[in-house]
């Protein structure tokens, strides 16, 4: 059987061992070394020449970074993947990859509010356009692409309305016009959604969340093929810089190895908050696709493994949705998401408080009364009990 074939776990724990090394050590060393010490002039001109292969300088390569790079790339099915400083550092450098003046970028109607601010600077600075667009069905999609769309850019699940994205269909139609598709897959992780299958070109990652998966570490990875990975190691990965350091690389390989367990923890753990939230006289709706009632369910059968961790609800006001933040003791009041401690927020006045309150409320969907909740590894019975004392405060 090769390894391809075998369960996700297997291969995640096997791909996090980086390859075997002249001690046979199990854990991929950690290369902190900026440099690296040509054995003649000869090979280091041929390196910088690239007619011949081995490490230079830790900006443009790094074994343990590589390691990761390697192990990312097979788990999400894609043939390259590159590392960076974080989940930003990855956005911009593939988006000023990927278009140039006069280029428009076509985007589901809900972004990570850094995401939004990115591309509002690429419009003032560069005039490449963008908008936003409910991309539910064909003729919409078709509609919002223009002749100079050059990228798509979707989040799905959208952060944080939880509304899914047809991938298929998304790369279909963009693909039909001649634009590339890069998904931001941070929410699920190749574990429970591999967006090239669905012919997605490009995928990127704030590693910082589940990748990594205990909050002690901020980076980012795009995955894709080899020949755009190559050209934007050396412009926008070498000439920008937001390099991953070999720690964070690391780091990463080794919260791998738990990925599948924890991404199944996190799932049964949301979908019993979910159940519950939903049930609670002081919360007006809940978003989460693993609801019974999730108007999505064929959507996500097809292209999510399960439902993620990440629950939003809805409470009366701000005001209530402060209430109930000041008075949760077991989740922890921080943005971020996806690490063993439970995260709650409030995107409106936090992570997307930078997005124009009309397009965040009418465009997005973002009430003031959204709370954005990370479900962590805790039990979930405490995580409940915790949610109902807080809520018992609004
Ligand atoms: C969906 C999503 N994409 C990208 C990012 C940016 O990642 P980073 O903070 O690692 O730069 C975030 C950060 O919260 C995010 O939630």
């Amino acid at each position: 059987m090769s390894d391809q074939q075998r369960g996700f776990s297997t291969r995640s724990i096997r791909l996090a061992g980086g390859k075997e090394d002249r001690y046979g050590s199990l854990v991929p060393p950690l290369y902190m070394s900026s440099t690296f010490v040509f054995p003649s002039a000869e090979v280091g001109g041929a390196r910088f020449a690239g007619t011949e292969s081995g490490m230079i300088y830790s900006r443009l390569g790094n074994p343990t970074v590589e390691a990761l790079e390697q192990a990312v790339a097979e788990l999400e099915g894609g043939e390259a993947a590159l590392a960076f400083g974080s989940g930003m550092g990855a956005i911009s450098a593939v988006l000023l990859t990927l278009v140039e003046s006069g280029d428009h970028i076509l985007c589901s109607n809900g972004l990570y509010g850094c995401t939004f601010d990115f591309l509002s600077l690429l419009k003032r600075k560069f005039g490449v356009d963008f908008s936003l667009a409910e991309m539910s069905d064909r003729r919409s999609l078709a509609q919002a692409i223009r002749q100079e769309t050059k990228v798509v850019f979707v989040e799905s699940p959208i952060n944080p309305t939880m509304k899914l994205v047809d991938l298929e269909l998304v790369a279909e139609v963009a693909h039909a016009r001649g634009a590339k598709v890069v998904v931001d897959n941070t929410f699920l992780t190749p574990y429970l959604q591999r967006p090239i299958d669905f012919g997605c070109d490009l995928v990127v990652h704030s590693a910082t969340k589940y990748l990594g998966g205990h909050g002690d570490l901020i980076a980012g990875i795009a995955v894709g093929r080899k020949a755009m990975l190559d050209e934007m190691r050396m412009s926008a990965l070498k000439d920008f810089g937001a390099v991953m350091s070999p720690l964070e690389a690391w780091l990463i390989l080794r919260g791998l190895k738990t990925l599948s367990l924890r991404m199944d923890r996190h799932c049964a753990s949301a979908s019993k908050v979910a159940k519950f939230l939903q049930g609670h006289p002081k919360v007006k709706c809940v978003m989460f696709p693993g609801l019974d009632d999730f108007p999505q369910q064929q959507l996500r059968e097809k292209q999510m493994r399960g439902p993620g961790g990440m629950i939003s609800f809805e409470v009366a006001s701000l005001e209530a949705g402060r209430a109930l933040l000041n008075g949760v003791q077991i989740a922890k009041l921080a943005v971020s998401l996806g690490e063993a401690t439970t995260l709650i927020q409030h995107p409106a006045s936090m992570t997307h408080a930078v997005i124009p309150a009309t397009v965040r409320q009418q465009e997005m969907g973002i009430s003031d009364g959204l709370i954005r909740l990370s479900v962590g590894l805790e039990d979930a019975d405490d995580l409940i009990d915790d949610l109902q004392q807080a809520l018992a405060q609004v």
